[in-house]
């Protein structure tokens, strides 16, 4: 079964604390955090201020996926800020490799990022380096967008390695997930689902979550 990572980008800001123990109740095992610096993808979200506060009230693994230019800058902050996994995005940095070892330096779980356009031999020398690779099923930067079905090729591509080389990182998607789209995801072996709107645009977040675990069931 997969675990769920519901992500606050489609929480109600002003009642953020009853959203998250919502579904932390209810079963989610990740919260999901995009962080969005608005010069790599359009939009602006938050900062570690909100992962700090975060922090105070879940106990949840707190999953912050950086789509910031020169993540580099920040990972520090995420870090003492009380992240559990921090993930780069590829297309962002000229230096994955020494990003990856920043977050690991701080023990935090390292998580690589890909787009849709990007190709998973892009981040083959730094597999041995992650707890977790993000495969985007949609472009980054806004919640409610359509899955993008040529994605799961990549899914199964990272699942070969990953068998063939021996590694356990754990393989997230991201965009358009729900109960439908979720199957041949998990199928191809993806191990994490966030999931936005799905969620936290539903008046009961906590069957949706489970609607998406019965899915991959
Ligand atoms: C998109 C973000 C996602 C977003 C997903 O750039 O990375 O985490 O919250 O939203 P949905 O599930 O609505 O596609
Ligand atoms: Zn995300």
């Amino acid at each position: 079964m997969i675990k769920v990572a519901p992500s606050i980008l489609s929480a109600d800001y002003l009642n953020l604390q009853k959203d998250i123990e919502t579904v932390e109740k209810g079963g989610a095992e990740y919260l999901h955090i995009d962080v969005m610096d608005g010069a790599f993808v359009p939009s602006i979200s938050y900062g570690p201020g909100w992962v700090k506060a975060i922090r105070k009230v879940s106990n949840m693994v707190l999953d912050v996926h950086m789509m910031v230019e020169n993540p580099e800058r920040y990972v520090d902050e995420f870090a003492d800020a009380g992240a559990d996994i921090i993930g780069v995005q590829v297309e962002a940095t000229q230096h994955i490799h020494r990003a990856l070892q920043m977050i690991n330096n701080k023990n935090v779980g390292a998580e690589v990022v890909i787009n849709p356009g990007t190709p998973v031999s892009a981040i083959e020398p730094v597999l041995h380096m992650v707890k977790q690779v993000l495969v985007m099923t949609v472009n980054p930067g806004f919640g409610g967008q359509k899955f993008l079905p040529e994605t799961v090729a990549k899914i199964s591509e990272l699942n070969e390695i990953k068998k063939a080389r021996g590694l356990d990182f754990d393989i997230e998607i991201d965009g358009g997930v729900n109960n439908e789209t979720v199957v041949a995801a998990a199928n191809a072996g993806a191990t994490v689902a966030v999931a936005g709107s799905y969620v936290f645009g539903s008046d009961d977040p906590v069957a949706k979550v489970n609607a998406i675990k019965d899915a991959t069931k």
